[in-house]
């Protein structure tokens, strides 16, 4: 497996509560981890500290062998634009805009002409499902069709890493199947790995492999051999 992100040793303390105690954990190539645990384990906050969001008191987190953490501001930033692309739980779309300036967002904080930026992220319409729903606006949107939105612009920069934060957990049983399965298919197909945090034992089945967190520690590390 050829490492796209690693973490190494990777603490982080707010106040007197340890979020992380020492965690190990690399992504490869068209790799898709899933991160499990109770609430207030860590997982957020490991997942954020692997995308550069937040910085780590000690360790340190490597991009394709780049150390990232180190980075000061602008540049992390800018990276985080370009190689990473994110995906929450909801409320992450532009309200007034359509669906297909949402995904071309990104594109053009880059400096990509709105144009060409637009054409672009409508490429990503089909593969998602989404055809025929570009002029809408999120308000017009069902919750699973705006997850897949999300899903196509956090793809549009072609991303290194996809990271996604409870992605399917204001969906329903069904739905939250359909937006995991083309999550981590339409990741795997752009060549990107996923970090993806869940819940739902059912969501994160879905994935190559499931990292168990308790207390900011991994307790468990399953291998998945079916995906
Ligand atoms: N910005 C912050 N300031 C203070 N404490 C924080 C902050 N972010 C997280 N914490 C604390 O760190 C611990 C881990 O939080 P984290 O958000 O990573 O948990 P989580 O596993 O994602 O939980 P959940 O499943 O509820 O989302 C918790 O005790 C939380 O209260
Ligand atoms: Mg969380």
């Amino acid at each position: 497996m050829s490492t796209v992100l690693a973490g190494h040793g990777l603490t982080k303390k707010y106040g007197s509560t340890t979020a992380l105690d020492g965690v190990d954990v690399e992504v490869g190539e068209r790799d898709s981890l899933a991160v499990m645990g109770p609430s207030g384990s860590g997982k957020s906050t490991l997942l954020h500290t692997l995308a550069g969001i937040v910085r780590p008191d000690g360790g340190q987190v490597l991009l394709r062998g780049d150390r990232i953490d180190s980075l000061g501001e602008n540049r992390l930033s800018a990276l985080r634009r370009k190689r990473f692309g994110f995906v929450f739980q909801s409320g992450q779309l532009l309200p007034e805009l359509p669906a297909e300036e949402n995904v071309a967002l990104p594109l053009m904080l880059e400096g990509v002409p709105r144009g060409q930026a637009v054409s672009r992220a409508r490429r990503w319409f089909a593969p998602l499902g989404l055809d025929g729903l570009e002029k809408r606006r999120p308000g017009q949107l069902s919750g699973g069709q705006a997850q897949r939105v999300a899903i196509a612009r956090a793809l549009v920069v072609e991303p290194d890493v996809v990271f996604a934060d409870e992605p399917t957990g204001a969906l329903d049983q069904h739905t939250s199947e359909e937006v995991v399965r083309l999550l981590t298919s339409v990741t795997r197909e752009q060549g990107a790995a996923l970090v993806m945090v869940t819940h739902d034992a059912d969501v994160a089945a879905h994935c190559g492999r499931i990292l168990q967190v308790r207390d900011g520690r991994i307790s468990g590390h399953s291998q998945y051999t079916a995906v």
